[in-house]
Parts: C-alpha cells; sequence; structure tokens
C-alpha cells in the first residue's frame, strides 16, 4: 500500500493529480488528511479516487476499516509520501510529536518516508524550518526538494512543490 499524507497547504490540489496517477498504475493508495488540509480540500475526492477510507482522526469512530489506523495503516505501508509537506508537520516529525493521524503514522512506520516541502519561501528559508529539514535528512528520510515557481504570495521563488512527476519518480522507487 501506498500512503499518501496531505496537509493544509495551497499546494494540496495536486495531490490529486499524483493520487490519480497512482490508483490508474494499479497502486492500492490510502489518503491521510490533517485537519487543515481538510480546510483546502474534501476527502470525498481521495475516498472516490482510491476506494478507500481517508483517515484523518485517530479517534474518529467508525471512519474507516481500521480499529487503530496509525498503527494498520503503517504497518501495510510500503512508503508514506506526505505531499505537500507543511512547515507545521516538518517541524512535528523533527521534534517526535504524535498529536494527529499524520505525525503518528510516521512515527510507528518502518517502511521509507518520503517529504515534499510546499510553502512561501520566506517559511522555507527560515532557519527553524531548514534546521527541521536536516534534522529528517539526518534521520533518513527522503526530502523531494522544493523548486523556485509561483507562489501563493503572487511572487517567483523557492518553496513551490516540486513536480508531479518528480514526486511519482521518488514514490514509485519505493514500489
Ligand atoms: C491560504 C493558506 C495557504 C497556506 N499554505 C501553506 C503552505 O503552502 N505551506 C505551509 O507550510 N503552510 C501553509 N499554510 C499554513 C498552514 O495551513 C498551517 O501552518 C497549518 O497549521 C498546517 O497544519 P498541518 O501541518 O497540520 O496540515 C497556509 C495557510 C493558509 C490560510
Amino acid at each position: 500500500m501506498i500512503v499518501i499524507g496531505i496537509t493544509g497547504s495551497i499546494a494540496c490540489y495536486k495531490s490529486c493529480y499524483i493520487v490519480n496517477q497512482l490508483v490508474k498504475d494499479k497502486f492500492d493508495v490510502t489518503v491521510a488528511m490533517t485537519d487543515s488540509a481538510m480546510k483546502f480540500i474534501s476527502p470525498i475526492i481521495f475516498r472516490s479516487l482510491t476506494g478507500n477510507p481517508v483517515i484523518h482522526n485517530i479517534f474518529g469512530e467508525g471512519q474507516s476499516l481500521y480499529a487503530v489506523p496509525h498503527i494498520d495503516v503503517s504497518e501495510k505501508a510500503e512508503v508514506i509520501a506526505i505531499v505537500p509537506a507543511t512547515a507545521n508537520i516538518i517541524g512535528k516529525i523533527a521534534s517526535g510529536i504524535c498529536d494527529d493521524i499524520l505525525t503518528c503514522l510516521v512515527i510507528s512506520a518502518k517502511c521509507p518516508i518520503l517529504i515534499a516541502p510546499a510553502m512561501h519561501e520566506n517559511m522555507y528559508l527560515n532557519k527553524a524550518v531548514q534546521g527541521n529539514i536536516q534534522k529528517l535528512k539526518d534521520r533518513n528520510l527522503d526530502i523531494i526538494a522544493p523548486v523556485k515557481g509561483h507562489l501563493v504570495s503572487g511572487h517567483r521563488g523557492i518553496g513551490h512543490l516540486a513536480s508531479e512527476e518528480t514526486i511519482l519518480n521518488e514514490i514509485k522507487k519505493h514500489t
């Protein structure tokens, strides 16, 4: 199973294409969303694309097929890719915080974990964010580096999500 984690970035609409492409390529895909991600995009789209329940709440009654979703799903995952990854989720993972479904999944996973950051240049270049990205690299998580491109502010800069093709290729390397 490929797990796609989605966080609260404006770039999360691009996850639809990535998830759809993986499903077309016959991969079994499960999506995990943070609360912020669900303010940007509805889980219904991912449930429909994947045919699998979307996991988004560690305590949610009857929300999925799983008794303990973060453990059950992390045990089945051959790769977890967080696309897009906010500054917030990067910081939480770097610190070992486990206060939502995605951070619990990551900390219990034994499979490769890919992180595709997407944020405004000012956030991306902040020393705290750069330090947290380095911590993830030191723990052998794979960072799919963002590129220079159009940012939500209307300016061009570094922090634009890597291309869908790059991300798909990186995910497929682990399947
Ligand atoms: C319109 C809008 C766009 C945002 N885009 C980003 C983004 O691209 N990257 C980012 O790191 N945070 C972005 N944020 C801030 C995050 O949504 C916020 O830090 C949130 O707490 C992230 O939660 P999560 O990491 O649990 O998904 C954005 C917020 C808003 C209102």
